[in-house]
């Protein structure tokens, strides 16, 4: 073992005594003690995920579902600005394990992002792989996830990034803050339920419970005692992290006669703007602020569905947290909090509308590489001998997601591997630039059979020059349904210059190229587009994918290579020692 690894080790293991033998409730209260002790800059943090399964009962059933380190949702990182953070992934479980770090750029890292056969093999059981990266220039909400199979629906985590020391919020400083991951929870075992899925070509079945932080409230069957808390005191602000860390659904959030000011969104400050409620994606994340400035008593926090889609059945029962002031009676009833409709876009678009960079920022104005990739789902044709069982997409055929009318369909060693090492058939660099077919994408695409709904499947990739000026116009597509999509970039935020309902029509868009926010998961409109821009400078191999997971499992994805530029501030290192094997 060399001198460094058993450093690390050493290290490790200090850390590990804070997360492992902490109970979940003192976990959640150690926060604020930490929130204020800031430790100093560009030092390096260690972090020991252990994957492992754990028996959890929820919902009056009980069952094993896979964790890091036991814990449910996963461990919190907690570092600054411009900090190295080393975390050693050890897989204590049968199935193939990554960690992906949400947001963060990997600048010059990318044989640490973690998607599964995009950047690395999967670590497989018994296995470790240390992960090594620095948050440069980058501070705020974060969050860590599984990149392999469906197994985010478990293992996720937040990550809370501090501006350096001395630099204040550019708010006023909260009384306290507080994380908030919205997610989704499956009575069934995830992984089996992804592969049935897949096997009868149908659509995925809606989750049993949405949580938050783990607990899904007491409006669900058996999960009275079951919800989250946050104790405030009268008149103070609190700083809310919200993440959302849901599979397959994206959501809206409320709490009951409060507002909340949104100074942050994906990890980059915003203009305050204040609102009754959001709508997150998943992979999307938003601080905002709320003060306890209402009548003493029990306020409901609410996760409820945003489903813009069409014939999707979905979990319509909202998840409940407490926001209770003190003094309030405890056994009160909580005050309702009020949601949208599922279905209400106006109210998606009033939240995206209100999101501003707070700054003025350097949007590219002259473009390099413009592409235009449609998003959307597909119906293949069925190939199945046994329909019944294998064809239960739309017309008897089989649901499919893609990019510009192709399916990713994912190779058997990373592309990023294979890119390096030059090894041969795992991709193509052909993934087209516009979509091979036009038609009425918002409006008139063809739904029914015989009409051609049929994918093309394919591993490509779309190869860009080190420091080229990159904008992309995301349109969605109404075959089978339109429906909002939040498009993940790996390795880059991007501007979000544009955004509108229809076919996206360069003549009559309208571009911020002033003040727009700068992201890394944009909610592509519900049959409209989003156009976004970034300068691609950070070489490797980037992931682009639809955040809803059976999207993804669908292949609504594809990938941007970009090449080295000049020097070694511009290079890919080489790939660790202890990458793990296919
Ligand atoms: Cu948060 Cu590729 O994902």
């Amino acid at each position: 073992m060399s001198p460094s690894l058993s450093l690390r080790m050493a290290n490790s293991v200090a850390f590990v005594f804070v997360f492992v033998y902490l109970p979940l409730s003192s976990y959640f209260q150690a926060f604020h003690a930490m929130a204020h002790e800031w430790p100093a800059g560009g030092s390096t943090r260690f972090y020991d995920f252990k994957v492992q399964t754990m028996r959890v009962t929820k919902l009056c059933n009980t069952k094993e579902i896979v964790t890091v380190n036991k814990m449910f949702p996963g461990p919190v990182v907690y570092v600054q600005e411009d900090d190295r953070i080393i975390v050693n992934v050890t897989n204590e479980t049968p199935y193939n394990a990554t960690i992906h770090w949400h947001g963060v750029r990997q600048k010059l890292s990318c044989w640490f992002d973690g998607p599964s056969y995009i950047t690395q093999c999967p670590i497989q059981a018994g296995q470790s792989f240390t992960y090594e990266f620095t948050m440069v220039k980058q501070k705020g909400t974060f969050f860590w996830h599984a990149h392999v199979s469906w197994l985010r629906a478990t293992v996720y985590g937040a990550i809370v990034v501090y501006p350096k020391t001395g630099v204040p919020y550019p708010f006023k400083q909260p009384y306290e803050e507080h994380i908030v991951i919205l997610g989704e929870y499956w009575l069934r075992d995830v992984l089996q339920l992804e592969q049935q899925v897949l096997a009868s070509g149908g659509p995925a079945p809606p989750a049993d419970a949405f949580t938050i932080n783990g607990h899904p409230g007491p409006n669900y069957n058996c999960s009275r005692n079951d919800v989250y808390r946050i104790d405030v005191v009268p008149g103070k602000t609190y700083l809310l992290r919200l993440i959302n860390a849901g599979l397959n659904m994206e959501n809206f959030f409320a709490i009951a006669n409060h507002k909340l000011t949104v100074v942050e969104a994906d990890a980059e400050y915003t203009k305050p703007f204040t609102t009754d409620r959001v709508m997150l994606g998943p992979g999307q994340t938003m601080n905002v602020l709320v003060t306890a400035d209402q009548t003493i008593g029990k306020y409901s926090m609410a996760m409820g569905p945003y489903m813009s889609a069409q014939n999707i059945s979905f979990q319509r029962i909202s998840a409940i947290a407490y926001f209770q002031y003190l003094g309030a009676v405890p056994n009160s009833v909580s005050l309702p909090a009020k949601l949208p409709n599922f279905n209400d876009n106006l109210a998606v678009k009033t939240v995206m509308d209100g999101l501003r960079s707070l700054n003025p920022v350097d949007v590219p104005k002259k473009i390099d590489a413009n592409l235009f990739v449609t998003v959307g789902l597909n119906v293949n044709k069925c190939r199945s001998k046994t329909p019944q069982k294998n064809c239960r997409g739309m017309n008897n055929g089989t649901f499919a997601a893609s990019m510009n009318n192709i399916s990713f369909i994912k190779p058997t060693i990373s592309i990023l591997e294979a890119y390096y090492k030059k090894i041969g058939g795992q991709f193509t660099v052909d993934f087209p630039g516009a979509p091979l077919q036009f038609y009425d994408f918002a409006n008139g695409a063809p739904n029914n059979a015989p009409n051609n709904t049929q994918a093309i499947n394919g591993t490509r990739t779309k190869v860009l020059k080190f420091g080229s000026r990159v904008q992309l116009i995301f349109q969605d597509t109404s075959t089978v349904t339109t429906e909002n999509h939040p498009i993940h970039l790996h390795g880059y935020s991007f501007y979000v210059v544009g955004y509108g309902t229809g076919n996206f029509n360069p003549q009559t868009a309208n571009f911020n190229l002033i003040d727009p926010p700068y992201m890394n998961t944009i909610g592509v409109p519900v049959g409209g587009w989003a156009a976004i821009r970034f300068v691609a400078d950070n070489p490797g191999v980037w992931f682009m994918h639809c955040h809803l997971d059976i999207h993804q499992s669908w292949g609504l994805g594809a990938v941007l290579i970009v090449e080295n530029g000049k020097g070694e501030l511009e290079t890919l290192p080489h790939p660790p020692a202890d990458l793990p094997r296919c």
